[in-house]
């Protein structure tokens, strides 16, 4: 069985006291909340003082990026191996780094490369963009952006998949349940071809795009679905306990 998994991206929100005081909110209802895997991923500045936070909870961290050299002259980057002293998950090949700092399949497939050579669990993150839904180009998007991200990885152990159509991203237009699980089911089958039928079955696929406390029973009632990679309501303490709590409670009665 697959654990259940809600990330929180917090993407360019919250300066350090900021993050301090909603991790401090939210520590210890989320540290309750059994059978399943929660995941904060702030700001790199973020990270330290919300490792020692959450020392000692069931509460896990994850980065928003990562670049794939171990280390160098590459100013204003981060490396995985400074990545792996801090946290445990990192968001890579999100849309909005495709889409506003040219990252393509080849930039992401080294990054997943790196972060699984140096132990971090990636989640990979796909989805088409508007004009491709309306040309009814969804799954040949999602398998071009899988096979490149994967190309030449043989072990996808600790990977995770978020499926996040650009359309539902911060739009408030989610996907409809049904739609996120036909495609989510197609990337598990797409896996499956790719490695085969037991690591597709062990690999956590999340949504994306607009989920919050009022929609996810949607999506993660739905059997290929296993969580959510959550933006804007991860910012609300009480939208994001609710997320959290409303998934573990559903995926047990499953
Ligand atoms: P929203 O939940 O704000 O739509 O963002 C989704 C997302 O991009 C998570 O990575």
């Amino acid at each position: 069985m697959r654990v259940p998994l809600i990330a929180g991206n917090w993407k360019m929100n919250a300066n350090l006291n900021e993050a301090i005081v909603l991790v401090q909110t939210m520590r210890r209802e989320l540290d309750e909340i059994a059978n399943i895997d929660k995941v904060l991923c702030p700001p790199f500045i973020s990270l330290a003082a919300i490792r020692d936070l959450i020392k000692g909870s069931s509460i896990k961290l994850g980065a928003q990026n990562v670049y794939f050299e171990a280390k160098g002259a590459y100013t204003g980057e981060i490396s995985p191996l400074m990545l792996a002293d801090l946290c445990e998950y990192v968001i890579i090949g999100h849309s909005e780094r495709r889409q506003y700092f040219n990252e393509n399949d080849e930039i992401v497939n080294k990054k997943i490369m790196a972060a699984l050579r140096t132990g971090l669990k990636p989640i990979l993150c796909v989805g088409e963009k508007l004009e491709e839904n309306e040309a009814g180009k969804t799954k040949e998007v999602v398998i071009t952006q899988l096979k490149g991200s994967l190309a030449g990885i043989t072990n996808i152990s600790g990977l995770s998949v978020a499926y996040e159509p650009v359309w539902a991203i911060g739009t408030g237009k989610a996907a409809t349940g049904e739609q996120a699980n036909e495609t989510i089911g197609f990337i598990r089958r797409t896996i499956s071809k790719l490695y085969d039928e037991g690591i597709s079955q062990d690999l956590r696929i999340l949504y994306g795009g607009s989920v919050t406390a009022d929609n996810v029973d949607e999506f993660v009632e739905k059997s290929e679905i296993d969580g959510a990679l959550v933006g804007g309501a991860s910012l609300k303490a009480d939208q994001f306990i609710s997320i959290v709590r409303q998934t573990s409670k559903i995926k047990q009665t499953r």
